[in-house]
């Protein structure tokens, strides 16, 4: 299954390096190469004799190695893998990686990859909970990296909880699944998801009722086939998907602006209900109430993300697909939506609120093309995710 693949693997100083020896092991007997890579910590704990003699390879220590430049500067060796694992990773090379640093040889192989991050976490169990480690992780999340672990149970300190590096068969598997050849391996696909906020003034603004669940899920269906995907959304109350790069945003403007700077893109999912119109000269103070006086808003419209990158001219990708959501005619206001907008598929469904469909857990759509129009029974939003990342896959070949 791992026939062939190269790993980069990173040991990071803790107890649980002790374990890596046994991951380099299970590797190899899978038929992957590892090349690893110790941090000075880690020297501690396992011997670079022992790693390099399972690797079969050099173990890597040391940035300003002049040997190892000459050999292989840091920046392939980061490359030149097909994935980077990091087992263990110490709370200190997480919050490392989170902010960029590069001061040794395992950071800056870090900051300088362009390949797939796989890390295993193994650090004491109050590291692992502190506010500080688990805004690395949701940082790290966004970032794109995966992970694996950590594990609830004895720790090596003494106490009991999250932290205990996982076992060296899960991080295995963890790395086929990073490795397995997915239909859209190799195809960047953007997604678009959730409501925009447009400001009225600081503390308030408009918004809608999306969750942003569809996008999310069509965002995780689309990974789970292999693409690449980046994620852009707005504040919305799902959770993001994970393995997907991760772009945050919260209003229309700045949802474009993001699209644009993501493009090119093999295919485009425009799930978002992105809000029609913002508050034209928002104020920079909040607007105070006055006596018997209601404040007066006047509205501009927001850019139609959808129809601009439909209408490109060049760098258009080859699919792209709107949704419509519709409260009256559904069928009849999509297939003149897709028209209007220039999309190739739209994805209708009814959101009158007594389908319970935004917001919701289920779906009901209907997917418009040029030439068909099919209607799909009502379905979770992680079926209807299914379906359509299926579909995507078919239409791109
Ligand atoms: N969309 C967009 N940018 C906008 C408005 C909508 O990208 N400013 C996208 C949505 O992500 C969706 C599609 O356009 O894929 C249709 O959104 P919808 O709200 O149904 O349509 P509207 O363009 O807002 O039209 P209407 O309000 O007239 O129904």
């Amino acid at each position: 299954m791992l026939e062939d693949k190269r790993i980069l693997l990173i040991i990071s100083g803790g107890i649980a390096a002790y374990k890596s020896l046994e991951l380099i092991r299970q590797l190899r007997k899978r038929g992957a190469w590892v090349t690893p890579v110790l941090t000075k910590a880690a020297t501690e704990f396992v011997t670079p004799l022992s790693v390099s003699a399972l690797a079969e390879e050099k173990a890597y220590q040391d940035l300003f190695d002049l040997m190892d430049e000459a050999e292989m500067g840091h920046i392939q060796l980061s490359r030149s893998a097909d994935l980077i694992v990091v087992a263990p990773c110490t709370a200190n090379l997480m919050a490392k990686m989170a902010h960029g640093f590069a001061d040794d040889l395992a950071s800056t192989l870090l900051l300088a990859t362009d390949t797939q991050v796989l890390l295993a976490p193994a650090m004491n169990v109050r590291m692992w909970d502190n506010p500080a480690t688990q805004r690395n992780l949701t940082t790290l999340r966004k970032d794109g990296v995966a992970f694996v672990g950590p594990n609830e149970g004895d720790m090596a300190c003494g106490e009991y909880g999250p932290g205990r590096m996982a076992e060296p068969s899960q991080i295995v598997t963890a790395v086929e699944a990073q490795l397995s050849e997915g239909p859209l391996t190799g195809r960047r696909i953007l997604v678009t998801s959730g409501p925009t906020h447009e400001p009225i003034d600081p503390v308030r603004y408009i918004a809608n009722r999306s969750s942003g669940a569809q996008g999310t899920a069509i965002a995780r269906a689309l990974a789970l086939l292999g693409a690449d995907v980046v994620f852009i959304t707005g504040p919305a109350d799902a959770a993001h998907p994970e393995g997907v790069k991760v772009v945050e945003v919260k209003t229309a403007d700045e949802m474009l602006e993001a699209v644009q700077n993501c493009l090119p893109a093999d295919a485009a999912i425009f799930a978002a209900a992105v809000a029609d119109w913002r508050v034209e000269g928002a104020s920079n103070s909040k607007i105070k109430k006055q006596a018997g006086k209601l404040p007066m808003l006047s509205f501009s419209e927001n850019p139609d993300i959808l129809a601009t990158v439909s209408q490109l001219k060049t760098g258009r990708p080859s699919l792209v697909v709107g949704f419509a959501a519709e409260t009256d005619d559904v069928i009849d206001n999509a297939t003149a939506k897709r028209k209007r907008k220039g999309c190739d598929w739209i994805v209708a469904n009814d959101v009158s609120p007594e389908t319970g469909i935004m917001g919701g857990q289920e779906n009901a759509v209907t997917l418009i093309s040029e030439d068909s129009s099919e209607t799909w029974p009502r379905m979770s939003k992680e079926d209807v995710a299914r379906q359509l990342a299926e579909r995507i896959s078919a239409a791109l070949g």
